[in-house]
């Protein structure tokens, strides 16, 4: 189910001016009345929605202040549960052929989806580009931009974001990359 962007235009307004730690409740209706998925429990401090992509957000997931989730048509934003968004992140699905020939540089526009697993953590100000499929309880250092996919219990850091730990669930120890 796509978001109605008429909706979103107004619901952006309504949920950035509800107090950023409560309110949670009445943030959800909102966002669901635009046609987003939200499952129990999803804590938003403020965000914004931009285009007609499908958004669903897991149970018990925490999204901060000014992120900016943002969508072409036909695509798809899907974040896990358990997950910690926070704040001045961008995720964004959009993105252009890029055309050399043309008047501009950038082409056709198109999404590609964006799949953020359970139990991740994301960190301040990072971007995740359409495409990427973040792992299960994987973090995404501050200030990232996350071009490629992050397997599950990875750390992620820099630009363009690479792995710089991972955590051995068998072992229960970390490695350095
Ligand atoms: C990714 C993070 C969790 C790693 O923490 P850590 O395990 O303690 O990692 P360390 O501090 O030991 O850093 C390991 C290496 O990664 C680098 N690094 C850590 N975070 C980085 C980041 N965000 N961007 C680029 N490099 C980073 C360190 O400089 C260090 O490099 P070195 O080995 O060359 O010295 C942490 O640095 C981070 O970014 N936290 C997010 C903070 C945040 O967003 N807070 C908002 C509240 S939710």
């Amino acid at each position: 189910m796509s978001l109605n962007p008429g909706r979103l235009f107004m619901i952006n307004k309504m949920v950035r001016a509800l107090p950023g730690t409560r309110m949670f409740g009445l943030k959800r209706k909102l966002l669901a009345f635009a046609g987003a998925r939200l499952g129990a429990n999803v804590r938003i401090m403020g965000l914004k929605v931009m285009g007609p992509f499908d958004l669903q957000v897991g149970d018990n997931t925490f999204i901060g202040e000014d992120t900016f989730l943002v969508g072409a048509i036909d695509s798809r934003i899907k974040i896990g549960r358990d997950c910690d968004i926070s704040s001045r992140v961008t995720i964004v699905t959009g993105t252009h052929e890029l055309n050399p020939e043309g008047e501009k540089m950038a082409g056709e526009g198109f999404g590609k989806d964006i799949v953020i697993g359970n139990g991740v953590w994301i960190g301040i100000g990072s971007i995740i580009l359409g495409g990427v499929t973040i792992g299960n309880r994987a973090i995404i250092g501050a200030g990232s931009v996350v071009t490629k996919d992050v397997p599950d219990y990875c750390v992620v850091a820099g630009n363009p974001a690479k792995i710089i730990k991972k955590y051995d669930n068998v072992l229960k120890i970390w490695e350095k990359a």
